[in-house]
């Protein structure tokens, strides 16, 4: 994406190039090779608008989607989306009706779990496809070692009962970006292990998926069937120094409200997705000079120190672009504020004006 030229007419407004998201999709699906894309769109496609990104990752490579929530996965389907969704985030006693109906995926770690969605699905008079979801140490919602054969055994006999179809065996990496954490070489060995088990079994999922957007780029040997990639999908680099050609997809501008001496005000706070911890590290963009954020971020502002730039009300302001003409991005927000791109670009307020670019405008400002 070139910088965002066009004259800003909303207070606030957070620009998504879907040429960006086409162009990351395409790199992911070359690099995965022979391993499907799924595109992670959970949490309204990382703050981008989850239907524009899913249609436009899906015209560009990606085969499968991926979300938290059944509320998110049927928002695809009712936007008329019908290629492969996976959801692996419900609450317990959860009725699977609604989501067995609209033929979503989904992901399950324990017994019980799987036998109510098997009886949702003889309700619904179709088989549930699931994907059997391992703990190899994220420790966040999968079957450990013990309790993974009983899941297989139970799995095998709910398929053999045509109520399920075991579609998936996968888990999620913690910490693919750092190829020196041993916890990462002993998570994929676990991950070798839960297959061999599920083998043994007699179970032979047809796809096997394991890698996140860091893994998909630096760990070839983690891209098996099928490849989950969110944060590469929206042009931030995963794998610390290193780069692979992706294009952030989002600017996030506002109008400056008004000047004061060497202050300027900008309507974008805290409850916009300014994140408080970046307070006295954060710059914006000025007229293409880096103007730091002074004193405390509040709810609705910040003020930036413009020294004796000749600002005035109304110019426009660059919290974070794609960097190419010397503003910050998503991940100098990220280091400022002590966290990942992730939280940034999920954190981007709900009364920042979407706005979608399918074509990258001239750099000007
Ligand atoms: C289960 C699962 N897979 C894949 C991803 C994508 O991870 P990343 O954004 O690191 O590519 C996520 C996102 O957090 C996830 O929860």
């Amino acid at each position: 994406m070139t910088s965002v030229s066009y004259a800003l007419d909303v207070l606030s407004e957070a620009v998504v190039d879907l040429a960006a998201i086409a162009h990351n999709t395409r790199l992911l699906t070359r690099t995965a090779g022979s391993a499907e894309l799924m595109a992670v769109v959970k949490a309204d496609g990382f703050g981008h608008g989850m239907v524009p990104v899913a249609r436009t990752a899906l015209a560009n490579g990606a085969g499968w989607l991926g979300v938290a929530t059944p509320a998110e996965a049927l928002r695809l389907r009712a936007a008329g989306i019908d290629a492969p969704v996976l959801l692996w985030l419900y609450p317990p006693d959860h009725d699977f009706g609604p989501v067995l109906a609209a033929g979503i995926d989904v992901s399950v770690a324990d017994v019980a779990v799987l036998e109510s969605v098997a009886a949702d699905a003889w309700k619904s008079g179709r088989p549930a496809s699931v994907h059997l979801k391992a703990d190899t140490g994220m420790s966040r919602g999968g079957a450990v070692a013990p309790d993974w054969t009983k899941l297989l055994d139970a799995a095998r006999r709910l398929e053999e009962a045509g109520t399920i179809r075991i579609t998936g065996l996968w888990s999620h990496l913690a910490t693919a970006e750092d190829t020196t954490d041993a916890g990462l070489h002993e998570q994929i060995r676990q991950f070798a292990d839960f297959r061999h088990a599920a083998r043994a079994a007699g179970v032979l999922a047809p796809v096997v998926h394991l890698a996140n957007s860091a893994a998909t780029l630096h760990l070839p040997q983690t891209r098996h069937d099928l490849v989950r990639t969110g944060i590469a999908l929206y042009g931030s680099e995963p794998v610390p120094g290193r780069t692979f050609g992706l294009t952030p997809a989002m600017t996030v501008r506002a109008r400056v409200v008004s000047v004061s001496g060497p202050l300027a005000q900008i309507p974008l706070g805290f409850a916009d997705g300014i994140p408080w911890r970046a307070s006295g590290r954060a710059s914006f963009q000025l007229h293409g000079v880096r103007v730091p954020v002074v004193g405390r971020i509040t709810m609705d502002e910040v003020v930036v120190d413009i020294g004796d730039l000749p600002v005035r009300p109304g110019d426009t302001a660059v919290m974070f672009g794609p960097g190419t003409a010397g503003e910050p991005t998503a991940a100098d927000w990220a280091r400022w504020a002590d966290t990942n791109p992730h939280e940034i670009l999920t954190g981007i307020g709900a009364r920042v004006v979407r706005r979608y670019l399918s074509h990258s405008e001239p750099a000007a400002r």
